[in-house]
């Protein structure tokens, strides 16, 4: 008997899926299908895959041509298959040819030739529409934006707005963007969406704005500095039918994930304590440490922090104190936050003035999970336990600089498609914001700060 194997997502089945497989299985006797899990699919880049994996099984088996259907769901796999269940032919579509020319040592490699004219990013593409996002902001952050958006299928970046026209048409020329803009309405009129990332004071304005023309919105992080102006402008966002998202990228990413579940499934029995550092030097003239409302190192880094805190310990905290380290304009330069929970602990440790080991460290009644610097693009971990041989370390995939897993959950948030809904709910972003403002009002009040 002749065996054949071939892989894919088969995402919103199409016509050369059928084709593919149908031909597949002419090539020999039985015919294996191995049908990819979301997570595998992510680690390799693909996001937005829109059927969930039972759905996608059962089309490919429906087709008649399968006789056993696999799940693949990790790199290397492919050569474990063909040893294990005695494969003589591993094909795939021709769009493929030549990257699995490493399996001819293992059996014969038959690349199909791909159906024109269809493809799931077409399909895609057409169910659910471009999502045409416009940035406002043109700095660092919104930078690195327009690389990662083009990772994110169904979506595409025409538009920058910016009060200053030259700053806007600079950034328009390096991303070859369409259009750019220094008139706000107009600039909202281009577009369905739009992701902020102007300084954190200007949010609030913008955000409402945005919502009122009913625009869905991703902003960047500190999203809010008061807690107030989070609720008022969530409840915008509801009433107006549109998404509001914070673009903590942590939240997204697919390690960081994977600790969240690690934590939540007991193994290391009740969490006591979470202690989340962040420090990032910056210079002694910039925005940052010169500003003397919105600047310093709270403001600045404590979003990441503060996120762990509230995914892992809840928002039912009792207690927040602070411990500052300030320049001579005022401004923190290195801040502690303790927080406190009826059963547990948690210390926010943030710093643009001073550098220190940038960890996650979760520890409970039967160990603790820490992760390594830098945790906020959580790539590998490690369980860790008093009898040291039962010690796992994890290893996740973070593709580029991140913002792809925030923007492609905010595009499958707006088409409706999102499997991976509530990795950074409205509340969680409210409760930061009252964190920020607990922050910023006591500076206020013991050091005069405007
Ligand atoms: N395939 C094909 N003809 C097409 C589309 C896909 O022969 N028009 C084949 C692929 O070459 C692969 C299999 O079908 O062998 C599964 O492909 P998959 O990546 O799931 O489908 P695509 O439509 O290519 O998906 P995407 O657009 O998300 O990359």
């Amino acid at each position: 008997m002749k065996k054949v194997i071939t892989y894919g997502s088969f995402d919103l089945f199409h016509e050369g899926h059928y084709r593919l497989l149908q031909r597949a299985k002419a090539l020999g006797d039985y015919l294996i299908v191995g049908v990819t899990t979301e997570s595998y699919d992510e680690s390799r880049g693909k996001q937005n895959v829109v059927d969930p994996i039972m759905e996608r099984i059962e089309h490919v088996k429906q087709t008649g041509f399968v006789d056993e259907v696999i799940i693949e769901d990790h790199v290397g796999q492919k050569i474990e298959d063909i040893q294990r269940y005695g494969i003589d032919i591993f094909t795939v579509g021709s769009d493929w040819t030549g990257v699995f020319d490493y399996l001819k040592a293992y059996c014969q490699v038959v690349y199909l030739e791909r159906t024109k004219g269809i493809s799931s990013t077409m399909l895609r593409e057409k169910n659910y529409g471009i999502v045409r996002m416009g940035v406002i902001g043109t700095g660092r952050i919104a930078h690195r934006f327009i690389p990662e958006a083009r990772y994110v299928s169904g979506s595409n970046v025409e538009s920058v707005y910016h009060p200053k026209l030259e700053k806007a048409r600079a950034y328009a020329e390096k991303f070859e963007l369409n259009h750019c803009y220094d008139d706000l309405d107009g600039f909202l009129d281009s577009v369905d969406a739009v992701y902020i990332a102007s300084p954190h004071e200007t949010h609030g304005e913008y955000i409402k704005k945005a919502l009122l023309q009913k625009k869905h919105v991703l902003c960047e992080k500190p999203m809010f500095l008061a807690k107030e102006e989070a609720e008022s402008l969530f409840s915008l966002a509801k009433q107006e039918g549109c998404v509001l998202m914070e673009g903590i990228k942590t939240a997204y990413c697919p390690g960081f994930v994977q600790l969240l579940g690690i934590v939540r499934s007991g193994v290391i029995g009740e969490v006591r304590d979470v202690e989340a550092c962040f420090t990032k030097l910056e210079k002694p003239d910039s925005r940052e440490l010169n500003d003397p409302i919105y600047g310093g190192s709270f403001t600045e880094l404590a979003s990441y922090p503060l996120l762990a805190v509230v995914k892992i310990l809840g928002k039912e905290c009792r207690d927040i104190r602070f411990e500052v380290f300030r320049n001579e304009k005022g401004i923190d330069v290195y801040t502690k936050a303790y927080l406190r929970y009826e059963n547990s602990l948690a210390t926010v440790k943030v710093g643009l003035g001073v550098k220190s080991e940038g960890q996650l460290l979760v520890s409970g009644t039967r160990g603790y999970i820490l992760a390594e610097a830098p945790w906020w693009k959580t790539r590998t971990f490690e369980t860790r336990f008093e009898d040291n041989s039962l010690n796992e370390k994890y290893f996740s995939k973070y593709l580029g600089d991140g913002l792809r897993y925030e923007l492609s959950n905010f595009v499958s948030t707006i088409n409706g498609t999102n499997k991976k809904s509530g990795r950074l709910p409205g509340e969680e972003s409210i409760w930061i914001a009252e964190r920020m403002e607990r922050f910023l009002n006591e500076e206020k009040r013991q050091w005069n700060r405007k």
